[in-house]
Parts: C-alpha cells; structure tokens; sequence
C-alpha cells in the first residue's frame, strides 16, 4: 500500500524581488499526527529549500508564537496544528511579509 500524500499549496513572495504573491504547490507524505511545521520541515528538507519560514529557532512547544501563520484560512500556531488533508499555508499578516511565511514582528 502506498502512502498519503497531501497536497501543500505555501503561500511565496520576497518583496525584496518585487514579483508579488504567488503559491507553490507540494505533494508531501503524510503521516498520523503531522503538524503543519512537520509538512513545512519536509518540504524545505526534500524538495525545496528556498522556502522562508521559521522553523527550529522557535520552540515548536506552543510557547513562543514564532511559527503563527494561518492554514485553511485560519490563524494559528503552525507547529501546534496536526494537519489531516490538503492545506494552504498563509503568512499571519500578508502586509508585513519578510520573506514568505516571515513576517516583521512588533510595531512599526
Ligand atoms: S515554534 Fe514556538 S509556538 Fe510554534
């Protein structure tokens, strides 16, 4: 039996580069309890390293808020979000976008 595979739309833009948003699709294996960090990990360690997120400098423990994002429309904390289907991953706030799905933290 082969395994699921969930298809992983991440939302992509570097203002620096002026090309505006765009969305990368993924096909990503997927398995019980898979969080939303775990999906965004195997991508960037299996298919495609250039995408901006941030990963295991947060404590991916729910405490620091460093991954908060949005999947599926809704704001959350990415590594705390157990994902069971196909999934859309947004920036938490678009205008603030550093890279991807790095956004400026704090006010301007
Ligand atoms: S990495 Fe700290 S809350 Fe997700």
């Amino acid at each position: 039996m082969s395994q699921k595979k969930i298809s992983v739309k991440v939302y992509r833009n570097d203002p620096t580069a002026g090309s505006g948003p765009s969305y990368d699709s993924y096909q990503v294996p997927w398995e019980p309890g898979m969080s939303a960090m775990d999906v965004l990990d195997h991508i960037y360690q299996n298919t495609d390293s250039s995408v901006a997120y941030y990963d295991h400098a947060g404590c991916a423990l729910g405490i620091c808020a460093r991954c908060t994002g949005k999947v599926n429309g809704k704001a959350c904390l990415l590594c705390q979000t157990i994902v069971d289907g196909d999934l859309v991953i947004d920036p938490v706030n678009e205008s603030q976008v550093v890279k991807d799905l790095v956004s400026q933290r704090g006010r301007k």
